[in-house]
């Protein structure tokens, strides 16, 4: 070949996979750990396994298609069951994801986590993220070790939503078993089945069929780029524990809350919140104290509405797990109680 017409051929050809490269947008997979980077001494053991024993580039590598659809970089956050993830982890995932949406050169954000407690850390994200760029979780309920291990999949269909322009602005999503759930409504609802993650008033936001994800929903409570909380510069979130309301539930869970100086607590009641006289004193005790106290159902559905008869603020439509998220999220703005029951209204 003419070395003039070689120069050319190669320029072509080098200008090409520069501009492919740049025209596919850049999504960041931060991983915490879970079962999705789980492994099991065999291929059929799918519980009693080690959850968050591989890294990152580990489980980017597994999946190669991604790097068709978006260009990808990891980071590791955490490497931990999520039953082992703590409101200083979540706090730094968040400003970090903050740090990234805030470049223009990313374009997304996937997070590996566990499955246990995903549903808080991604709501958590749903309140704290100021940026509508897509930030999608995904997990694995199978280790990666295991046959049909449903983590690569997930992993791809994640990459797939996050790098869709659809995507933008519909709030934190979590995408598992070809569904995309809004993180304010989904919840786990199953300790061992691969179809764990559901909504049952709500229902999804989108479905991912043959590799494309097709949006059917959006969600009316306020998230991420409205929400109004910021906490980009917290240093630590406020205290909140759950009690949870059953036959006999003592008052002395309170005093212990108490003793322990927390700033607020979940009462898991039973019902539509409904409070036994022994926890109604507690509560009490605790307002008293200048502890706020959120009434929430253990039922985890439906709504638990405000009673004059009843003291304690209401969680509204979150389950006890999420009203937690949200009340600490608040308390690190504000302790006025009218405000903070607003923020239960609407978020
Ligand atoms: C975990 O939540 O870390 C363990 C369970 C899972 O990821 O499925």
């Amino acid at each position: 070949m003419n070395i003039k017409i070689f120069i050319v051929a190669a320029m072509i050809l080098i200008s090409q996979s520069v501009f492919s490269a740049s025209s596919r947008p850049h999504i960041v997979i931060l991983a915490t750990g879970g079962t999705i980077a789980g492994t099991a001494e065999s291929n059929t053991q799918t519980t009693g396994y080690k959850s968050g024993a591989i890294g990152v580039q580990t489980l980017i590598n597994a999946v190669t298609e991604i790097n068709t659809i978006a260009r990808i970089d990891g980071q590791q956050i955490s490497n931990i069951g999520s039953e082992n993830m703590t409101s200083d982890i979540i706090l730094k995932l968040s400003q970090q994801v903050n740090a990234l949406l805030a470049s223009n050169d990313v374009d997304g954000v996937v997070i590996t986590h566990g499955t246990d407690t995903l549903d808080e850390t991604a709501y958590f994200l749903n309140l704290t993220v100021k940026s509508d760029k897509p930030v999608v979780f995904t997990a694995a309920m199978r280790p990666a070790t295991a046959i049909s291990a449903d983590g690569p999949m997930n992993l791809l269909e994640a990459v797939t939503v996050a790098a869709d322009p659809n995507a933008k602005g519909r709030g934190v999503m979590v995408v598992l078993n070809d569904r995309i759930g809004s993180a304010r409504f989904i919840t786990k609802t199953n300790s061992t089945t691969m179809d764990t993650f559901k909504a049952p008033e709500e229902g999804y936001l989108g479905i991912i069929v043959g590799g494309k994800p097709q949006f059917e929903n959006r969600v009316e409570k306020t998230h991420t780029l409205r929400s109004v909380f910021d906490v980009r510069n917290l240093k630590k979130l406020p205290t909140v524990v759950i009690i949870y309301g059953y036959q006999d539930d003592p008052e002395y869970m309170f005093d212990a809350a108490i003793s322990h100086h927390v700033d607020g607590i979940v009462y898991a009641g039973t019902g539509a919140g409904s409070v036994s006289v022994r926890s109604e004193a507690g509560i009490k005790k605790a307002e008293k104290a200048g502890i706020i106290v959120v009434r929430a159902s253990r039922t985890g559905n439906g709504i638990v509405s405000s009673d004059k008869e009843l003291p304690g603020l209401v969680s509204n439509s979150l389950n006890p797990a999420k009203a937690r998220i949200l009340l600490m999220t608040a308390l690190s703005q504000n302790k006025k109680p009218v405000l903070i029951q607003n923020y239960f209204n609407t978020y």
